[in-house]
């Protein structure tokens, strides 16, 4: 069975995540997207593409990546720096799904929280100092940290367990 990795990622986080699958499949077709890759897809028999999240949304070349795909087996995998709930994993998954042209079909997804700039989090404390009475803007500074440590090795593993199991894999 032909595995193709792959991601983007501009902070490394969900590069992690790809050479953890890499590491499994080790004759894997593996590569951080580019516009090379994309005017030559590889065939293969299951496409395991990764994406930050960016503005709610996966990265625009993994967008185009996705809109050109046709009957592929898919696993999508991300990391996003939000992401408390199972709620707001489902409402990405559903939103970058959405690009696949209707002939694919995704076969598992894995979504993990990624650590953000410490930009992001002085950027926070700035404004609680400006905006004292604001809640949402604690819940997003408890965010911040608890996305610190991701993705851990924990993460790494139940990627793992989850394409295996997905994919019946023993
Ligand atoms: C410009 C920018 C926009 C981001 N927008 C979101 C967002 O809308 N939602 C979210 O959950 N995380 C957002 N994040 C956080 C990233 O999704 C998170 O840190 C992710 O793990 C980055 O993955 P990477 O290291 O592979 O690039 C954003 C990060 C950056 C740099």
């Amino acid at each position: 069975m032909k595995n193709i990795i792959i991601y983007d990622s501009l902070t490394g986080n969900t590069e992690e995540l790809a050479k953890v699958i890499k590491e499994e499949f080790m004759d894997a077709y593996y590569a951080k997207i580019n516009d090379t890759l994309m005017e030559n897809i590889p065939e293969g028999d299951i496409y395991y593409i990764g994406t930050p999240i960016i503005k709610g949304m996966c990265t625009e070349k993994i967008k185009r990546l996705l809109e050109k795909l046709e009957n592929k087996k898919i696993f999508l995998f991300a990391t996003a720096g939000f992401g408390g709930s199972q709620e707001y994993f489902n409402t990405l998954k559903e939103r970058i799904i959405d690009l696949l042209p209707k002939s694919n079909q995704v076969v598992g997804t894995f979504f993990c929280q990624g650590k953000m700039k410490e930009q992001v989090k002085a950027r926070y404390l700035q404004l609680i100092t400006e905006h004292p009475e604001d809640k949402n803007l604690q819940v997003s500074l408890k965010n911040f940290e608890q996305a610190k440590s991701h993705p851990d090795e924990k993460d790494k593993k139940r990627l793992i367990e989850e394409i295996k199991n997905k994919l019946d894999i023993k």
